[in-house]
């Protein structure tokens, strides 16, 4: 059976970066999978050529694919575009429209690289945690919106932070499991103590554990602690599971942790139809699109291909093509191969094609 990827590569770093993974798809192909690949623009590049962030056709497209491989978005280029035009807008509408609730981000700091933290390395080694994040409610969406001007003169600007029962339940459950394959242990943040959402969904991610998942361990932390635990004693965690907003801030928090954004992947995911066994899903790096170092060939590629990876695992259940490529991945930093964002002296830095081509190799010699 064929399996349709979209990648869309974006702006900045994304088409470098997905160039590499797309080498990637190739040695997966050459080796009997079957991936057939169809590309669009998206962001600041749709808006070039088609005069919005994300056409219809390319909407399309992302719909019927298996899996979505998204590059960044976004750039100064496009600051002053109208608001609904800018280059995010497209990213919000593909996890909207392809019902992408639940967003897997983990925060892994591999061993080779745990002096490059802004933490002491006891702090981070061994850290994995994974930041489950309600991705389609919350503050992001919520309505009414908007800026008006007022009788006065004065201008207000309004967001609205909603979430019902089914939204948090989806999520907490999403958290819940994974839990069970890894460390079974689930920490909830929110405000209960400010927020009516925060006490909602205090309340329905207890409720959940009571009548499902009483085999896991669960924690309530308000997220400001959470913030400050995170940097004090990280380990603590195994599954974070968070609403929006909380998951986009505490997420940046926790990659950084790891001492190198440029090597975390991402996985949004819908919900599995009964019938079809169907799931929507997006995968990206989380960098982001990384104008200043755009078009030079020196960004790092890795978080790009361990979204593949992360593509691998969930979307095909191809667990063990996708151990294979963390370990290719594991070897070429042991080995002492970096990337600039991640260069420590005394090892040998590498260009985004030339790290690329080193995780190639590395895969003939494990596959060997
Ligand atoms: C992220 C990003 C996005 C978000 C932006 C680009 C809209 O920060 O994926 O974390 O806020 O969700
Ligand atoms: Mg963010």
């Amino acid at each position: 059976m064929a399996f349709r990827l979209l990648l869309l590569p974006g702006d900045g770093i994304g088409p470098e970066v997905i160039a590499e993974v797309e080498r990637i798809i190739a040695w997966f192909n050459a080796e009997g999978a079957r991936f057939e690949i169809e590309r669009d623009f998206v962001g600041g590049a749709a808006f070039d050529v088609h005069g919005t962030p994300v056409t219809e056709a390319a909407m399309k497209k992302a719909l019927e694919a298996d899996a979505v491989l998204f590059g960044a978005v976004g750039g100064p280029k496009w600051a002053g575009v109208p608001y609904d035009m800018r280059p995010e807008a497209a990213l919000l509408r593909l996890r909207k429209d392809l019902g992408l609730f639940a967003n897997l981000r983990p925060a892994i700091c591999f061993d080779a690289l745990k002096d490059s933290s802004a933490l002491k390395p006891e702090v981070v080694s061994g850290l994995d945690i994974m930041i489950v994040r309600e991705l389609t409610g919350g503050v992001y969406f919520g309505e009414p919106r908007g800026i008006t001007t007022l009788a006065d003169g004065e201008r207000r600007a309004v967001d609205t932070q909603v979430y019902t029962t089914g939204e948090i339940r989806r999520i907490a459950r999403v958290a819940f499991e994974l839990a069970r394959k890894r460390r079974n242990k689930v920490a909830s943040a929110e405000k209960h103590n400010v927020m009516h959402s925060g006490l909602l969904w205090k309340e329905e991610v207890t409720h959940v554990h009571a009548t499902e998942f009483k085999d896991v361990e669960l924690t309530h932390i308000l997220a400001d602690n959470c913030a400050m635990q995170l940097v004090r004693n990280p380990k603590q965690f195994d599954v974070i599971v968070t609403d929006n907003l909380f998951g986009d801030v505490l997420s940046d928090e926790a990659a950084m942790l790891t001492g190198s954004i440029g090597m975390l992947p991402s996985a949004s995911l819908g919900n599995r139809d009964a019938k079809t066994g169907k799931q929507r899903a997006l995968y990206e790096p989380i960098h982001g699109s990384a104008p200043d170092i755009a078009g030079k060939g020196v960004a790092n590629p890795l978080a790009a291909i361990l979204s593949f990876a992360m593509c691998l695992r969930y979307s095909f259940a191809m667990a063990q093509e996708a151990d294979l490529l963390e370990r290719a991945i594991a070897q070429i930093l042991d080995d002492g191969y970096r990337t600039r964002d991640v260069m420590q002296a005394g090892r040998s830095e590498l260009g985004t094609a030339a790290m690329g081509a080193k995780v190639l190799g590395a895969l003939d010699k494990l596959h060997a």
